[in-house]
């Protein structure tokens, strides 16, 4: 939806710079040394230390060989590496450099740094650091799934917020409770302008401890592809802030990929054509060829679809033409596909509403659980829509209304997917489990 409310940017800004966030910045580098003095003691007690923002780990197309990762400071530094040993070992086993990917959005230069950690072993607790001179991070952790990996990943439907304290305050709690959690993803609407630097900096400090240690998988929304003047534009920060996996294409690199995690196959659509064919037209027809290759290469015992906007329709209280069915722009054109390549769950966001829709194959319920099982995860910001859907034929579980927000969790096994859904405290609202002999 594109009618959440926006953070009033200049009182944001205030905020921001009364709190001393925007003064501090958090990225600065210390270095140790000057007052001539203290200079052994402080060496001794505080080793030089590398202050980082937003470090975190992207998937990458193979997750048992590679992992992405991507950090900022707050001024521009050379030499940077990346330190990779295996937990516990004393000497890194391989280092990699730290490509300067600097850009500027929202008027702001932001000192962006990224490395590709490839030829890893699967299987493998690693720890990583970022080193420039004498300055270094914490050792974080880092781990390569096996090719039949049995694990937990966590899913967060949109965050956009007009203050983020709740997306903060949930995104912590289920990383608290899941640490066991191998790595997430954010269902698209992570922020509720996509121009608006303060608001990545806000969506990505919910995800602070988690995002360091396990990978994320972001999908875009709507709301990534607009301007502070509330209009379209191509989504060039989100594309800035997820280096995600090449996807082949000329026109629309990045906008949409996949990647594999253990036993699963996971298609990450882009369901903006509307929004991004304001630019350039083909990505709807681009992502229909490209899934078929996809699938036929890629293929794993698990097929899972993750896209932002949904594929049925709600009716909507106060809008009594509106009818309940199938949606013309994403449902129409994907479901007849992924009945084709028989997807097992699509997970997609968008509506702040928590449905689990069931079976659907050829657009009509299946008790016997033939076609994906469609999950609407939810929200997760402060962007409610009380009071608006109205329920559909095929919703077979919906929480409590007025919504609150919710995550969801999905375990992977060989013989089953179990889905489940909690609330910000905890409370579990429902478990689902597509099985496969
Ligand atoms: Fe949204
Ligand atoms: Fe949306």
């Amino acid at each position: 939806m594109a009618n959440g409310k926006n953070i009033k940017r200049r009182t944001f800004i205030k905020a921001a710079a009364t709190a001393g966030v925007l003064a501090v910045g958090g990225a600065a580098l210390w270095y140790l040394g000057g007052l001539r003095g203290l200079r052994k003691a402080a060496l001794r007690q505080f080793p030089g230390v590398l202050y980082t923002e937003r470090l975190r780990q992207i998937v990458t197309q193979d997750n048992t060989k590679a992992r992405a990762l991507m950090w900022e400071l707050s001024s521009p530094m050379e030499n940077q590496m990346v330190e990779l040993r295996v937990q516990g070992a004393k000497e890194a086993a391989h280092r990699y450099p730290g490509m300067d990917d600097r850009f500027t959005d929202d008027g702001i230069e932001v000192y962006q740094y990224t490395a590709e950690l490839d030829k890893l072993t699967s299987g493998t607790h690693y720890e990583y650091r970022i080193v420039a001179g004498d300055a270094a991070t914490d050792w974080q952790t880092l781990y390569t799934p096996t090719e039949s990996e049995s694990y937990k990943i966590l899913i967060f439907p949109d965050a956009q917020s007009s203050d983020y304290s709740d997306w903060k305050e949930i995104a912590h709690l289920a990383w608290a409770r899941n640490t066991d959690a191998e790595l997430f993803a954010c269902m698209g609407d992570l922020v509720d302008n996509g121009e608006d630097r303060l608001q990545w900096t806000e969506f990505f400090a919910g995800i602070k401890e988690m995002q360091r240690s396990i990978p994320m998988a972001p999908v875009m929304g709507n709301h990534e592809t607009y301007n502070l003047d509330w209009k379209a534009r191509l989504p060039e920060a989100y594309l800035r802030y997820f280096q995600t996996p090449t996807n082949g294409s000329k026109a629309f690199g990045r906008y949409y990929y996949s990647f594999d995690y253990g036993d699963v196959h996971y298609v990450v659509l882009c369901t903006q054509q509307k929004e991004i064919g304001t630019f350039k037209s083909g990505l709807l027809e681009e992502q229909l060829a490209w899934i078929r290759r996809d699938l036929k290469a890629h293929r794993k015992r698990w097929n899972v679809v993750l896209m932002h906007k949904d594929v049925l329709q709600y009716r909507i209280n106060g809008r009594p033409e509106r009818e309940e069915g199938i949606d013309e722009d994403n449902g129409r054109v994907w479901m007849p596909i992924f009945d084709e390549l028989a997807i097992d769950v699509v997970f997609s966001a968008h509506l702040h509403t928590y449905r689990n829709r069931g079976h659907i194959y050829g657009f009509e319920k299946t008790p016997d659980a033939k076609g994906p099982l469609y999950i609407l995860t939810g929200v997760a910001g402060n962007v409610r829509y009380p009071n608006l859907w109205i329920d559909h034929a095929f919703d077979e579980v919906t929480l409590p209304q007025p919504e609150t927000d919710n995550y969801l969790t999905m375990e992977v096994s060989r013989d089953a997917l179990e889905i489940a859904c909690f609330l910000s405290d905890g409370t579990e609202m429902d478990r689902v489990r597509v099985t496969k002999k």
